[in-house]
């Protein structure tokens, strides 16, 4: 089979590498993908989130299976315009991707299903929004309702921050189209885990648990970014916290989904809050974590692709994952400035000797050639994936092979699995 995978981060890397291993597999092709990709794959210099391109190229390279990364093509319609010239795809029709494309939408969606969340009211108009404000207090969340590159979540300490953030959004416009409409919801308070599942439009199917830390500096300091790190298993996720997550949370959203014409097929992606009453949906993504996908891929021993298959076929009920024993976990090389203002352009070497680590995986995420060299071309630039017996030895191995890698100006944090690890 012929598999396109669209995006070029750590993310897709991590897929390319996974999928590159499955016998199944006899041609694979990335877009735009990344330097690393390119060693697995042959990458098209189309961007992720051209869909006319992507879809006009896939059909004119004979294109079978397309697995898309990133939220932006499948908010876009990717799947949707790759229907339409027949090719299947992986990964949900814009309109069900509007889980994380919309959170007014999925707002509104989960409180139908009787999912568990915080309570919330949606304004497009600022008066409205300042006196419900004044009714509530902080701490309070505000966010942007569309797709705001991570930025438009301000979990608002007091009256004064929640009343900017609504001005930012609704009066200055700062989020776009994306913050016109803001969500104003109740602060939540407990550990954040993250939940994955396989689905397709009616059966979910659980991964492995794996957790990000997404704070910018060690001890969870510093701007909220994509993810600086991330390990599986979860030891906060256990089998009877994933049986409630499923039952209250993941199967009510798919059946209300596929009642409303709107089936979700792809990952679903939970962002929980672990609150003394019980777990509670804080956001949905429509998409594979980055960089929780890179420890997934390094656990997962079946052949992804017949799995993603099963997914875009209605087939979930049939398959069933497994995984390797040992745990994973990945630190993110980052360039200096991230995430407000990435620096470009330092050289980069060493990735060969930190690639040759035991059970050291490196995945490309913001990388560019340049000439002969490999340059930073993007915030989070490496994620350094190792595997073993003992996740403090594979953390140890992942600093082991940071430690070979040089990168001027760039830094990743040193604390990555400190909760699971204690
Ligand atoms: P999001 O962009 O929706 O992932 O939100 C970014 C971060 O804001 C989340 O990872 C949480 O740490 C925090 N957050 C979002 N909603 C809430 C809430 N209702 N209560 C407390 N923290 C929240
Ligand atoms: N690592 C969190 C995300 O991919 O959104």
């Amino acid at each position: 089979m012929k598999v396109l995978v669209v995006g070029g981060g750590g993310r897709e890397h991590a897929l390319v590498w996974s999928l590159s291993a499955s016998p199944l597999v006899t041609g694979l092709f990335a877009a735009p993908g990344n330097p690393g990709i390119a060693s697995l794959a042959t990458c098209w210099p189309i961007a992720a989130d051209d869909v006319a391109a992507l879809v006009a190229r896939a059909v004119a390279e004979g294109v079978e299976f397309v697995v898309v990364g990133p939220e932006a093509p499948l908010v876009a319609g990717l799947v949707d315009a790759l229907d339409q010239v027949g090719i299947k795809a992986f990964g949900p029709r814009a309109a069900a991707a509007r889980l994380e494309g919309s959170k007014g939408f999925t707002k509104d969606l989960i409180a139908r299903a009787g999912v568990p969340t915080a309570a919330y009211a949606r304004f497009s108009a600022v008066e409205p929004a300042r006196a419900y404000l004044r009714q509530t207090g902080a701490p309070i969340v505000v966010k942007a309702d569309g797709l705001a590159a991570g930025k438009g979540v301000t979990v608002a300490m007091t009256l004064a921050e929640a009343e900017a953030a609504i001005e930012a959004a609704l009066v200055d416009g700062r989020f776009g189209a994306a913050g016109a409409e803001v969500v104003i919801e109740e602060y939540l308070e407990g550990e954040e885990v993250s939940f994955f599942a396989l689905c397709d439009g009616e059966t979910a199917l659980p991964l492995a648990s794996a957790q990000d830390h997404k704070r910018a500096y060690d001890g969870d300091q510093g701007p909220n970014t994509g993810g600086m790190g991330a390990y599986s298993p979860a030891p906060a996720l256990t089998r009877a916290l994933e049986a409630e997550v499923m039952e209250r949370i993941i199967r009510p959203t798919l059946a209300t989904m596929a009642a409303d014409g709107t089936p979700f097929t792809g990952v679903l992606f939970a962002g929980l809050m672990l609150t003394s009453s019980g777990p509670k949906l804080i956001e949905y993504n429509v998409r594979f974590g980055d960089p929780e996908c890179q420890v997934l891929m390094a656990r997962l021993q079946s052949d992804l692709l017949p799995a993603l298959l099963a997914a875009a076929d209605q087939q979930l009920r049939h398959v069933s994952l497994r995984w390797r024993p040992d745990p994973a976990l990945c630190v993110v090389y980052a360039a200096e400035g991230y995430p407000d203002a990435p620096k470009k352009g330092a050289v980069l070497t060493g990735l060969d000797a930190a690639g040759a680590t035991a059970g050291v995986q490196v995945f490309h995420a913001g990388t560019k050639q340049r000439g002969d060299a490999l340059v930073a071309d993007g915030g989070r630039v490496l994620t350094v994936t190792a595997t073993a017996p003992t996740l403090a030895t594979a953390r140890d191995r992942a600093y082991q092979a940071l430690g070979a890698i040089q990168f001027p100006g760039g830094f990743f944090r040193r604390d990555i699995g400190w909760r699971a690890l204690g």
